[in-house]
């Protein structure tokens, strides 16, 4: 694996990360808490980023997982969550559930969980659910369900907040607007030693992470090993009275057909439900490699463009209307494509690139690393300086082109209508 620096870098080097979502913003705190002196980070827009993959009203925190690493790690999170993040974490358990007897993800879920010695509540007719959750209206009788008390939701734009208080507070510098969107990482041979932005300006740098999620391609085609995938959201608003019928439900999700919805935000009385899917395709020429790269634009905040695809939208209110038939029928207050980083796997990409010198990626949240915030920038950092265990140097590693086609999405647990590009028309409208 080519000329990269062996040893960890000087701490009084400059760093530079590029990206203030979940993976940016942990790794900053993270590097200072370990002695970097010299940390600027990059964004569009200071953090929370309206249109940020880490910033919405809310994301699930679950420990179940078909994998034994993320699940370990969920369980450190969760510590978090209870703790240092508990402001931002409303514990109200989580449900999984499923139309067919044998759904995959969850065999091998329940079997890792097995494995550890925790058990969910398997309960064969949903219906046993509504002891647990009176305020629950529908009939789940033909739905095998999975229930675990542990697990919610995260208020992701607070957590986000908190997050980047902490860094300013470290020390760590931000510089947002034309001067912190990077147009091109500038090269002297194979190393990278700095970035030009937007504002004309170059910003030098010993080393340079790139943590820009869904965008990443524009700045280093990585198209192999990452894309953009838009996934659609809706939103509605309920009165306190209503809020306060649906008060008592887990966060749940269908994975017959990928809808999620969430209980009501507490204190604007917000309903939200989404689909975990294969998505919608996107591509736009990249000016720092002259390529056609799946990316959503970087010039525009496609949060207030309330855009959504037809089908995706009927598919949000059919899963309502399975979830929540009360509010089925109500007009969405806000609506939109929130961007996944998909990989081969589904597992994040934290590496060294293997030929460029001073260039790191942290990206590839695949659609689940949102709930790592709390410990997500130790594990990065051991990548940083090379002392991970060895299973995350192979899980995690950026691999280069191997010319085996297409990208193959995520670790099983999507559902839903396949990947589809986006016309020409409706990406003029994100
Ligand atoms: C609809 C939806 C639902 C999800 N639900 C869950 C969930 O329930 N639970 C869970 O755990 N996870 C969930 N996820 C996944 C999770 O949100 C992501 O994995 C995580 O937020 C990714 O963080 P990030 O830091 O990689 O990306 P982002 O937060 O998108 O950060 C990337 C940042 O880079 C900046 N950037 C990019 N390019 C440039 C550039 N050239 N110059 C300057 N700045 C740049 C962007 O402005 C952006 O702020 C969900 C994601 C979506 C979209
Ligand atoms: C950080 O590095 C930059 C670029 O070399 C330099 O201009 C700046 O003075 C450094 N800041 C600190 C606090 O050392
Ligand atoms: C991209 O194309 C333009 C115009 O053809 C050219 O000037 C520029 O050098 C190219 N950039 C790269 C990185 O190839
Ligand atoms: C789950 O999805 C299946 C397939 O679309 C659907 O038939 C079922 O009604 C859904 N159940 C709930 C509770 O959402």
């Amino acid at each position: 694996m080519a000329n990269r620096t062996p040893q960890p870098p000087p701490k009084a080097d400059p760093i530079l990360i590029i990206g203030a979502g979940v993976f940016g913003l942990s790794t900053a705190l993270e590097l200072s808490l370990r002695g970097y002196k010299n940390v600027t980070v990059l964004d569009r827009y200071p953090p929370p980023v309206p249109d940020g993959s880490s910033v919405d009203i809310s994301r699930i925190i679950r420990t179940e997982y078909a994998d034994s690493v993320y699940s370990k790690m969920a369980q450190e999170a969760l510590k978090g969550w209870k703790s240092e993040y508990k402001d931002y974490y409303h514990h109200t358990g989580f449900v999984m559930m499923s139309e067919t007897a044998s759904n995959p993800y969850i065999e091998k879920t329940l079997e890792i969980i097995h494995a550890q010695g925790r058990t969910l509540d398997e309960l064969a007719d949903g219906n046993g659910l509504k002891e647990m959750y009176p305020d629950l209206r529908v009939d789940m009788s033909s739905l095998r369900t999975y229930h675990n008390p542990e697990g919610g939701w995260a208020d992701a734009q607070g957590s986000i907040r908190h997050l980047s208080h902490k860094c300013s507070q470290a020390g760590i510098s931000f510089v947002t607007g034309p001067r912190g969107t990077v147009l091109s990482l500038r090269k002297r041979g194979s190393r990278v030693i700095g970035v030009d932005v937007v504002s004309g300006d170059f910003i030098p740098a010993a080393q340079v992470i790139l943590s820009t999620g869904a965008w990443s391609n524009l700045l280093l085609d990585v198209s192999h090993a990452a894309s953009a995938s838009g996934q659609p959201v809706g939103f509605i608003q309920l009165s306190p009275e209503e809020a306060r019928s649906i008060a008592r439900t887990p966060v749940m999700i269908n994975l017959t057909n990928g809808i999620f919805c969430f209980p009501p935000t507490p204190e604007t009385h917000i309903l939200k439900v989404a689909r975990h899917s294969y998505g919608f395709a996107t591509s736009i020429s990249s000016s720092a490699t002259n390529r056609t790269v799946s990316s959503p634009k970087l010039d525009s905040n496609n949060a207030d463009k309330s855009f959504l695809p037809q089908e995706a939208d009927e598919a949000l209110r059919e899963g309502l209307r399975q979830f929540m038939p009360q509010f089925a029928d109500r007009p969405w207050s806000n609506r939109r494509l929130c961007w996944y980083t998909d990989t081969p796997e589904g597992d994040f990409v934290v590496d060294h690139h293997p030929v460029m010198d001073g260039l790191f990626v942290a990206i590839g949240g695949a659609g689940h690393g949102f709930k790592f915030l709390p410990v997500i920038g130790r594990y990065i950092v051991d990548r940083y300086e090379d002392c991970a265990p060895e299973a995350f140097r192979q899980k995690w590693r950026l691999r280069l082109p191997d010319g085996s086609g297409d990208l193959k999405i995520g670790d099983g647990s999507r559902a839903g209508p396949p990947l589809r590009m986006l016309t020409v028309e409706e990406q003029g409208k994100l």
